[in-house]
């Protein structure tokens, strides 16, 4: 049965903290259709590198939706999130299906595998939560020292095109039973000098007698061509190797141009 969802109420109720403390909330519209990321990373793991991949990391794994279905399929998964609220989720997901949790509490940015893994990948943009050079700097190192050789890491990430418009927000629904949720992502600012975009997230959650909200602001480093080009050269264990878009679409890789935003970069340990 579902829940409609009724029309805006200007008075929510507002709920405290930011979006990554309610990790069930998160996970509802992002975990709800991950199909396409699923089916493009078992492919990447396929086409580009030539190990046998059973070992993968997600660094800022959050609730550890990608990591959990990976697991069930077979793969030994680990992760890290600097959210204790997200780790505790993802890690009871694991353990009520049976399964050793796999994710500690941890920066990207400063982090060492005791084994190594046959790939990594870091989706939608939470690379962009490293807000200096020095720690994306440091988050690829960290992912580089991380992959056996011939290894793969899938970035996924908005650039800043320098020619053309650029996208300005996205909206998402999700359902489960009585629970739906609008979540809603809109660009406020950005400064190009410091490189800094300021999203405002909003989650507003009904059920049948109530509408909450919760709302926060995101901020994101900013990446134009060259700027992630220059990044990615300065780390010589990865080399870029391949290009696609948030289509997830194998078949059709794409060549990142100053016009690019939506990005998936695929880059291989040396
Ligand atoms: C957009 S969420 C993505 C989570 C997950 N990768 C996914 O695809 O659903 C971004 C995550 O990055 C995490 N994060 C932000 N900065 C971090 C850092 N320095 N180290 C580890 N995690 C970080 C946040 O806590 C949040 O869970």
């Amino acid at each position: 049965m579902t829940t409609a969802i009724p029309p805006e109420d200007p008075r929510p109720e507002m709920l405290d903290g930011h979006l990554y403390d309610y990790p069930a909330y998160y996970d509802l519209v992002f975990g709800s259709d991950c199909a396409a990321e699923l089916s493009f990373l078992e492919a990447c793991f396929e086409r580009f590198t030539d190990r046998v991949v059973s070992r993968v990391f997600e660094p800022a794994c959050g609730t550890g939706r990608l990591l959990y279905r990976l697991a069930r399929r077979g793969y030994s998964v680990s992760g890290n999130d600097l959210n204790p609220s997200a780790i505790e989720y993802c890690n009871a997901r694991f353990q009520r299906a049976g399964l050793p949790p796999p994710a500690i509490v941890g920066d990207m940015a400063d982090f060492r595998l005791k084994r190594k893994v046959d790939a990594a990948f870091n989706t939608i943009n939470s690379f962009r939560h490293l807000d200096t050079e020095a720690a994306a700097g440091r988050h690829l190192c960290c992912v580089g020292d991380s992959l056996a050789r011939g290894g793969i890491y899938l970035l996924g990430l908005h650039l800043t095109p320098t020619h053309g418009l650029r996208d300005m927000g996205e909206t998402w629904t999700a359902r489960r039973g009585h629970l739906g949720i609008v979540s809603d992502l809109q660009s406020l600012a950005i400064d190009l000098r410091r490189r800094v975009e300021s999203f405002r997230m909003t989650f507003d959650i009904y059920t049948p007698t109530r509408h909450r909200r919760i709302a926060g602001i995101i901020k994101y480093r900013t990446y134009t061509l060259a700027q992630i080009r220059r990044l990615v050269a300065s780390v010589p264990s990865l080399e870029w190797i391949e290009s696609f878009d948030f289509s997830y679409d194998v078949s059709r890789p794409v060549v990142v141009d100053e016009q690019s935003e939506d990005v998936v970069l695929v880059l291989r340990k040396r």
